[in-house]
């Protein structure tokens, strides 16, 4: 029998913080084989949540839906046919509501009770609370699309280390045998991405990074570049720190926000330099290195819930969370979010 639940409500196209409101009979259905549901704990927010609501257009996002996307919460019923073995009543979960699910369906974070497919989900690993796990799926995916390349002795480049991305990120490439770590961070970031593990770092709102990189790193270039920000700069001036023909590997926009038009000059700005990247000859302005845009792969769920479950265990993995807000308070939460200065994870506690 489908239930009513409370949830935050997209009520039209537009950047979130903006139209949002809160509802309190929202339907949501038993789950089908193959589905679990899931009484949401906490809702992690994400930059591609407001991009998305401000650019898909309507008719696309079946609208009103809940916004977010990632979770933390407890299963309370498993539809039927094959499942995994923890899918069960009373397991604590974590996952990802997965952005073309949150614009087929009315279905987001931001809600109490949420029915999804049971592949986008995973258990929690008993030493992680719920708080700290709501935000792993997203940018968590997205760090291991960035980390899977990386072998035990490899230099590496992480720009904007304090990203949420960039914070799983370190720790992965850490696992995986990196023997040097550089990353880019600002003011007080610089101190806690260092004390995390990452072996230098330069501070981009003191000195142009790029410049910096070069100076430090000429005769001792990365094999990587795994940037979570989309710093054209840095790129730009990668032939100098960067190995001859090595990735430079981008997940990053932040130069776009929700209330990017498409004719203004950051994403003419971007076209631009994405174009030259990964289209122009050497001799013709481009940059000889492997220039790749690429994002996070939702088919890797269950891989990257073994990695996660395996690196809580051996306390080297260290979910960040910035801050947590009342269920009433989304609207703040998502200021708070595009702000785009926190240092890891912004969350909703949705219930106890
Ligand atoms: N392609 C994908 O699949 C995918 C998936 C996830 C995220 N993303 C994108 O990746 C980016 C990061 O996402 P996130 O959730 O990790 O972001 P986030 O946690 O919200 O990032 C906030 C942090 O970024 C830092 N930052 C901002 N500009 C910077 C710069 N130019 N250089 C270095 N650090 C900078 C800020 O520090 P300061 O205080 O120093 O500014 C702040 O600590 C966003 O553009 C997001 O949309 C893409």
């Amino acid at each position: 029998m489908a239930s009513e639940t409370r949830a935050w409500q997209i009520t039209r196209r537009g950047p979130i913080p903006k139209t949002i409101k809160l509802s309190d009979n929202v339907t949501v259905h038993p789950p089908k084989a193959g589905e679990i549901q899931v009484k949401i704990t906490y809702a992690s927010l994400n930059p591609v949540d407001t991009k998305l609501a401000a650019v898909a257009p309507s008719f696309l996002q079946k609208l009103p839906r809940a916004p977010g996307s990632d979770f933390a919460g407890v299963v309370t019923a498993v539809g039927e046919g094959e499942q995994p073995v923890w899918a069960k009543a009373g397991t604590r979960v974590y996952g990802q509501i997965t952005a073309s699910n949150a614009v087929k369906t009315n279905l987001g974070s931001l809600q109490e009770l949420v029915t999804i497919p049971t592949k986008y989900a995973q258990p929690t690993p008993e030493e992680l609370d719920d708080e700290h796990a709501a935000g792993l799926s997203l940018v968590g995916l997205t760090a291991l699309v960035l980390a899977t390349p990386v072998k035990a002795g490899d230099r590496v480049l992480i720009v904007g280390g304090s990203t949420s991305v960039g914070l799983l990120l370190a720790d992965m490439v850490r696992d995986k045998g990196a023997s040097f770590v550089v990353a880019t961070a600002s003011g007080s970031k610089c101190d806690f991405v260092k004390k995390r593990g990452i072996d230098d770092v330069v501070d981009y709102r003191q000195v142009d990074a790029g410049g910096e990189l070069a100076l430090r790193y000429k005769d001792a270039p990365f094999d990587y570049a795994l940037d979570c920000v989309g710093e054209h700069s840095v790129h730009l001036q990668c032939p100098k720190f960067l190995k001859f023909n090595a990735p430079y590997l981008c997940i990053g926009a932040s130069s776009l926000s929700a209330n990017t038009g498409l004719l203004s000059p950051e994403l003419r700005s971007l076209i631009a330099w994405q174009l030259r990247a990964m289209v122009l000859p050497s001799f013709l302005g481009g940059i000889p290195r492997k220039f790749k845009q690429t994002g996070l792969d939702d088919s890797r769920m269950e891989e990257f819930g073994q990695l996660v479950t395996r690196l809580v265990k051996e306390d080297k993995l260290h979910p960040v969370v910035d801050r947590t807000f009342k269920f009433e308070e989304a609207v703040e939460a998502y200021e708070y979010l595009v702000a785009g200065r926190a240092l890891g994870k912004v969350n909703v506690k949705v219930a106890a």
